[in-house]
């Protein structure tokens, strides 16, 4: 268990889908976090996996129907003692049943009983999620309050491949860990388009060496998932980063050097609504690339001198074009700064005057130190934007700073 994770009663419910396999990961990963999992599969579940699985997983017994142990009253009991529900995969057939409010076997009654957060995570055909009667279904579930996760995108069960498949267990506990940490998605940038950039810059000295950095690229893949789960359209401008999933639906373009991101970044940004700068750039690059590998042995005054030219700053790069008319004028634009603090001014101090330099519209401002930040899980600091206070964000994972982060540009996009 991490210090950011406490115990709860998390309901992992099941529906009849080949992705059912999926929900014993997802159980896994709540019960290593100290949680208490109850599994309640459907009927159909159980074709795809046996109950003696979600057994010995969960360390509790698992039944279809209100009919078993009815002296405990299952359905009452689970649904009541519960702080989340999730439903991984929900098939279509589960989705149309909850959106008419029917009771009809015990994970159905169970969430008609639940008062706590429920998050569904669909997983079916392309052509079944599509379907107008699956959207409205998933619009009712909306409106009443539960979330709905958007499906990602990639290979089906046969040869089809497109939005449908179920997210990976990982991703979506996250996505109910950033729920009960208090921060629900809202589903309101349907047909947004948002840039991100995330991970490291590297900039080559010889064919085999570069200059770069210790980004993770976890905080900018947070901010993208927490996007498309809004209902964006999200594009990752991706240096180097962790092995990390790609968030559902969302396209990853692929960068190196400074000066490509720069441009992959100027390119995307042209009909976006909102630009979030997340990577780490290199500032600086080697003046010359040796075109053979540097070799053992070279001159004193080779081997104490490394000659650097500076790359452009993206960001500021991005909100002049934007005043030239090169990007929606509407465009929110989103920096970062990480900083350290030292004898004359405190790391806020020093992201505020970034914040003033940059002439973005908000930043999200972080300490960094050897221990800090850089490939963590969590995060903390300050978002700044202009004629209001500095807003402390609280230390939390990078998902829940992301919701901070995108809650913060969602006020502006509607001002
Ligand atoms: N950034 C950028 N282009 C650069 C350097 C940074 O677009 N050449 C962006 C980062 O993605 C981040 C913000 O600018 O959104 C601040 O990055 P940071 O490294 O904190 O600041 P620098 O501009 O590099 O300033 P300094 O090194 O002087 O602190």
């Amino acid at each position: 268990m991490t210090e950011l994770d406490t115990s709860r009663n998390i309901v992992v419910g099941v529906a009849g889908g080949i992705a059912a396999y999926k929900a014993c990961h997802l159980v896994r990963n709540f019960k290593e976090a100290g949680d208490d999992v109850r599994v309640v599969p459907t009927e159909n579940a159980l074709n795809f996996v046996g109950a003696a699985t979600f057994e010995a997983l969960s360390g509790h017994p698992v039944s279809t129907t209100v009919f078993d142990a009815v002296d405990e009253v299952q359905h009452v009991n689970v649904g009541q003692h519960a702080d989340a529900v999730v439903i991984a995969p929900a098939t279509a057939d589960l989705i149309a049943r909850l959106a008419t409010g029917r009771a009809d076997d015990l994970l159905t009654a169970t969430v008609l009983v639940a008062t706590c957060p429920v998050i569904i995570a669909p997983a079916m055909h392309t052509e079944m999620w599509l379907n107008p009667a699956t959207q409205d279904n998933v619009a009712t579930l909306r409106r009443r309050g539960m979330t709905v996760i958007e499906p990602a995108h990639g290979r089906l069960t046969g040869a089809d491949s497109g939005p449908g498949r179920l997210p990976e267990p990982d991703q979506i506990a996250e996505i109910v860990r950033t729920e009960l940490a208090g921060y629900r998605v809202e589903h309101r940038w349907k047909g947004k388009k948002v840039v991100i950039s995330a991970g490291g810059t590297r900039e080559e000295l010889d064919p085999v060496r570069y200059l770069g950095n210790r980004s993770s690229g976890r905080q900018g893949f947070a901010l993208a998932e927490w996007a498309c789960q809004m209902g964006a359209d999200v594009t990752i401008v991706a240096g180097n980063t962790a092995p990390l999933p790609v968030p559902s639906g969302a396209k990853v373009r692929s960068i190196i050097s400074t000066r490509e991101l720069e441009r992959a970044m100027r390119e995307e940004a042209r009909d976006a609504d909102v630009v979030i700068m997340a990577a780490a750039v290199s500032d600086f690059r080697p003046a010359e690339v040796a075109e053979s590998k540097m070799k053992k042995g070279l001159a004193d005054d080779a081997l104490s001198t490394l000659h650097l030219v500076e790359n452009p700053d993206v960001l500021k790069g991005l909100v002049a074009a934007r005043a030239r008319a090169e990007l929606p004028a509407e465009c929110v634009i989103v920096g970062f700064a990480a900083e350290t603090g030292d004898a004359d001014k405190s790391a806020l101090e020093y992201a505020q005057e970034k914040f003033a330099r940059k002439g973005c519209d908000v930043l999200m401002a972080n300490e960094v130190g050897r221990d800090k930040t850089f490939g963590q899980k969590s995060n903390e600091g300050w978002i700044l934007g202009s004629g209001v206070e500095p807003q402390r964000v609280e230390h939390g994972s990078k998902q829940v700073v992301a919701a901070q982060i995108l809650a913060a540009v969602n006020q502006m996009l509607r001002e």
